[in-house]
């Protein structure tokens, strides 16, 4: 069994949500949806959370092996198969996603399926982007996810910005074009991109929801040093509106839902 290894800024956010939850709800079942390698699940249990996952491991990554590797395959982290994962209805006081829904298929079959095992007021965090953010964040280059699948005009456009340099996972193939038509070819097998009116109809059949970005902008900026003056900045008027308008469009969304209580 491996022991956590160090998260990124999202799922510290999120493990920092499902403290205070456990803390006003004592003894709270939590879920990871789309729990990849299972990192957050290991430190939510380190920190005493009663936290588990659950993930197709669908083939567009190794999180699979990498879930293996933390003991907890089969005991707190189980697979999905057909579209359902393997709990009783009602399961569940807090069910997280962070970066998921970007990659689901069938939006509204995933959300029912999430409010089938979450218990009667529950609460749901997801953080994923729209299609409206500027830069593909899985390949990282911008505007990609906006320009027709298939088309010349998005392959010789990501070659061009990938031999400028931008573009993430720049090792993974030994030419700029292998690299730009592999890519595009993962983006196009792994993200379903919406538009956020699509995303809220969706969550809106299941959940009563609100964007709350505002929590994460400040987590992140208080989450290095010598940053408390941008805080103190968003303040003034107008000003925290333009940074979610603008985080919007940089990252991603945080939406908070809750499933109506019987
Ligand atoms: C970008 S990874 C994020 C993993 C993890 N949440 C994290 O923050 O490290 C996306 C994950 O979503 C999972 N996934 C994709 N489609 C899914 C679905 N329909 N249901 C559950 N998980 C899914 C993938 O297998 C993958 O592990």
């Amino acid at each position: 069994m491996t022991s956590p290894a160090p998260m990124d800024v999202t799922n510290r956010f999120v493990l920092d949500f499902a403290r205070r939850f456990e803390q006003s709800h004592p003894g709270a079942r939590i879920l990871d949806y789309g729990c990849g390698a299972g990192r957050l699940v290991q430190a939510g249990r380190a920190a005493g959370l009663a936290m588990e996952g659950t993930d197709v491991f669908y083939a567009g990554s190794s999180a699979r092996e990498e879930a293996a590797k933390t003991g907890l395959l089969g005991s707190a982290i189980h697979e999905m198969m057909e579209g359902r994962m393997p709990y009783a209805a009602n399961r569940f006081d807090l069910i997280v996603n962070n970066q998921v829904m970007e990659h689901v298929e069938d939006l509204d079959a995933v959300l029912r399926e999430i409010h089938r095992v979450l218990k009667p007021g529950g609460t749901v965090l997801s953080l994923f982007p729209a299609v409206d953010v500027f830069r593909e964040g899985h390949i990282g280059i911008p505007f990609s996810h906006w320009m027709r699948k298939g088309s010349r005009r998005r392959f010789y456009y990501t070659w061009a910005l990938r031999s400028l340099g931008l573009g993430t996972w720049k090792e993974q193939a030994p030419t700029c074009r292998q690299w730009a038509l592999n890519k595009l070819d993962w983006i196009d097998r792994f993200t379903v991109y919406r538009s956020r009116r699509e995303i809220f109809s969706t969550y809106d059949r299941y959940f009563a929801s609100t964007l709350v970005e505002e929590a994460y902008i400040r987590y992140r900026l208080l989450d290095r040093p010598g940053r408390e003056w941008v805080v103190n900045l968003l303040r003034l008027p107008g000003m925290m509106p333009l940074a979610k308008a603008v985080f919007r469009k940089l990252a991603f969304l945080v939406i908070l839902s809750r499933k109506e209580s019987r």
